[in-house]
């Protein structure tokens, strides 16, 4: 049951995509970091995007009021898939990235609470929901049509970015070691304006009303769908199959419900249920439950 190695290598007992590689990702805990820098941390599917588009949005009143046409991946690049070759040490400051690294991978800098990490956690049924179709999307990530195949792969770790528990469970443990910022999914769906207000007040930014309604309002689901620079609709033909999907696919919690069979969602519980009440973050898995 392993990933095929074509798809995946495996560094440190983590899984990268192939669209980076094992001699530049073995320099990534030696990456200097500035007391500036703002990550965004994530398992995949959880969110990720999303977050890119608020802190690009807080940070940039040219993408608020629309004069800059900047894409939120050449702002917000991905840390370990630098896949245009950027050289992030020439970047402006603050620079911003986004990453799926574990806790343990992720530049050595960052810890004693240097640079900050804003951690976007999801109910992992709906992340494991969100990866099976988005593996049809990527022609980068290996196609699992069997759902049921795809959810053993996703609990037993196999896939791209390995174990969703691992991850979470590696963030929340080794907090104190970073400056950090616990968000869920969820909570930014129930109320996307506090999210907002989270994220200004942790980086330090001060915007006025205006301002913060502005940036919830571009954030929306469906607002962020139309903007070329929040949907990643330019990624080219040979990294996605445009009819098979999209990075903004439905945006909703609960969305597991429409797929799981009752045994699936059994045998999810049987493996995962007793490890996440160890988690001190109480997820919602369904957008009437309270949070
Ligand atoms: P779905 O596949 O369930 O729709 P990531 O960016 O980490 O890959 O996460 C992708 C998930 O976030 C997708 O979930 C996507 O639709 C959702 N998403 C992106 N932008 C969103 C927004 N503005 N509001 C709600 N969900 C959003």
């Amino acid at each position: 049951m392993e990933p095929s190695k074509e798809f995946v290598f495996n560094y440190k007992g983590f899984y990268f995509g192939v669209n980076t590689t094992l001699e530049y990702v073995s320099t990534l805990e030696d990456f200097e970091i500035k007391d500036s820098d703002i990550f965004i941390a994530t398992y995949p599917k959880s969110g990720t995007v999303w977050t890119q588009n608020i802190l690009s949005l807080i940070m940039n009143e040219g993408h608020r009021n629309g004069t800059e046409n900047v894409e939120n991946m050449d702002r917000i690049p991905w840390l370990e898939y630098n896949v245009k070759d950027m050289d992030y040490t020439k970047f402006p400051t603050p620079r911003t990235f986004a990453t799926h690294l574990p806790y343990y991978l992720v530049p050595r800098g960052l810890r004693n609470k240097r640079g900050r990490i804003i951690y976007v956690s999801r109910n992992p049924k709906d992340v494991m929901v969100s990866y099976y179709h988005f593996s049809k999307y990527m022609t980068t990530l290996e196609e699992i049509p069997d759902f049921n195949l795809f959810m053993e792969r996703f609990l037993a770790g196999k896939v791209l970015a390995s174990s969703w528990l691992d991850h979470v469970s590696g963030w929340y443990s080794h907090a104190e070691d970073f400056n950090i910022l616990f968000l869920t999914y969820e909570e930014m769906k129930k109320d996307l304006r506090s999210a907002v207000l989270k994220i200004c007040n942790f980086i330090g930014k001060k915007l006025s009303e205006e301002e913060v309604d502005s940036v919830v309002r571009q954030a929306t689901f469906e607002n962020m769908r139309k903007d070329p620079r929040a949907n990643y609709e330019n990624l080219p033909d040979d990294i996605v199959a445009k009819d098979k999907g999209s990075f903004l696919r439905k945006g909703t919690v609960g969305d597991w419900k429409n797929i799981m069979t009752v045994a699936q969602n059994e045998r999810f519980d049987e493996v995962l249920k007793d490890k996440i009440k160890t988690l001190p973050i109480k997820f919602i898995w369904d957008i009437n439950d309270e949070m």
